[in-house]
């Protein structure tokens, strides 16, 4: 680590908080943790561990690529794609034992229509019961009632679907579910109304004699606060990395932020009055004031909205982000802190840096072994003290989820072990 610049992901933190949220099931219910996008930054492997630690059955991702990355980590637990995949997509998927996701008729054809492996020809650990049969890949089937992203649009034509992926010899229909959009609002109005429509599609599915196989609605939002909308399985994601959704309701259980930001001062210099820092000269000094660099910036997923708002944390005490914040580098008023000396950490969110986690210190575990260095000392920091993500994203005018997704892959990540 040349640069002293990383992240600290609190695998246990992930396997409490899924525990949390298994423990509001109904013991029988499955729990797919949703670590797509590099498990919301996180690390698609680290948080697949965690989260089948703390309970989770299933694990979703966007795409096929993410799926057959896990498979390739050693990860077996069942993996629903929850986005589109192409016929090739889905032939692969059912080569590693993947599930899709299917919401038109066409996507069918076109799977009709591509080479698909013949039983000899079938890989080993593919997803077939018996010698001889063809491989088939695992669908569920997507009800769109409200979100207007995928899916079926109305129960008459998820009855044709289910009947064409039914009568498909390389699908076997193994789920039905949909995607709420306000499930995190004040008012449940839309999501009630999504839920109703979705029973109605189910209805007109079992009517047509067609067994839905795992039925399930519910995101973080809806799995913590409407056990009638459980169904089969949730698909909990944002709750899972220690945050509620971004809406207007508290969590039933606690959750613990899981991602954490470091960087430790590389300058600290005095300005007189009247001095101006960083690009656009956004920010002047109106007096004298001791000016600290961190070398992170908007490469690095700190997002320059929120420069001259944000602050950092210095074992739990703040210090405000002046001027722009730079691609690479970004600078904080350490006036007030007079302790505060290169090499010190900065914690940028999540759990307040540890006293003895300077640069120096850091950079010689690095030349050894990190995460033997900050996984122990990790839980020594300021528990009390926690920059929240919801607090930057509010000031940057976003969603939790964006930063963490944001987080560059150039960020070192140290594990904590489970
Ligand atoms: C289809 C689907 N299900 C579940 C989730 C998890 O949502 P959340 O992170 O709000 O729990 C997502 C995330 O965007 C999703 O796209």
């Amino acid at each position: 680590m040349f640069r002293p610049t990383f992240a600290v992901v609190d695998a246990p933190a992930i396997r409490t908080n899924v525990a949390a949220v298994r423990s509001l099931l109904e013991s029988h219910k499955r729990l797919l943790v949703a670590v797509k996008a590099d498990g919301y930054g996180h690390g698609a492997a680290a948080a697949a561990e965690a989260a089948l630690a703390g309970g989770a059955t299933d694990l979703g991702v966007a795409s096929v690529e993410e799926a057959v990355a896990l498979r390739e980590a050693d990860v077996t637990a069942p993996i629903l794609v929850l986005g589109v995949s192409s016929a090739v997509g889905v032939r692969q998927a059912a080569e590693f034992g993947v599930t899709v996701t299917l919401g038109r008729l066409e996507e069918v054809d076109e799977i009709d229509k591509i080479p698909w492996p013949t039983p000899s020809l079938i890989p080993t650990g593919a997803c077939v019961e018996s010698p001889g049969q063809s491989l088939r890949a695992k669908v569920h089937l997507k009800i769109d009632t409200g979100m207007s992203r995928l899916g079926v649009r109305s129960a008459a034509d998820a009855v044709l679907l289910a009947k064409r992926i039914v009568s498909s010899e390389r699908l076997e229909l193994s789920g039905v579910f949909t995607h709420l959009a306000c499930a995190d609002a004040s008012s449940l109005a839309h999501a009630e109304a999504q839920i109703e429509r979705f029973q109605e599609a189910l209805s007109a599915l079992r009517e047509a004699g067609i067994d839905p196989g795992v039925v399930h609605a519910a995101n973080s939002a809806a799995a913590l606060r409407r056990p009638d909308w459980h169904f089969d399985m949730v698909r909990v994601g944002i709750a899972a990395y220690g945050y509620g959704p971004a809406g207007a309701f508290d969590s039933p259980v606690p959750l613990v932020p899981a991602l954490n930001l470091y960087s430790c001062v590389t300058r600290v210099a005095t300005l007189q009055a009247g001095d101006t820092v960083g690009y656009g000269a956004t920010f002047t000094a109106p007096r004298e004031m001791r000016i600290a660099t961190l070398p992170v910036g908007y490469a690095d997923g700190y997002f320059r909205i929120l420069s001259n708002r944000a602050s950092v944390l210095f074992q739990g005490r703040r210090a405000a982000v002046v001027g722009n914040v730079c691609m690479d580098q970004l600078m904080v008023d350490v006036t007030a802190l007079p302790e505060v000396t290169v090499g010190d950490c900065a914690t940028l969110y999540g759990r307040s840096a540890p006293e003895d986690w300077t640069a120096e210190r850091l950079s010689a575990a690095a030349a050894t072994d990190l995460n033997a260095f900050v996984g122990p000392a990790f839980f020594a920091g300021n528990s009390a003290s926690i920059l929240s993500l919801d607090e930057l994203a509010d000031l940057a005018g976003t969603i939790s989820y964006e930063l963490m997704c944001a987080l560059s892959p150039r960020v070192p990540r140290v594990v904590v072990a489970l």
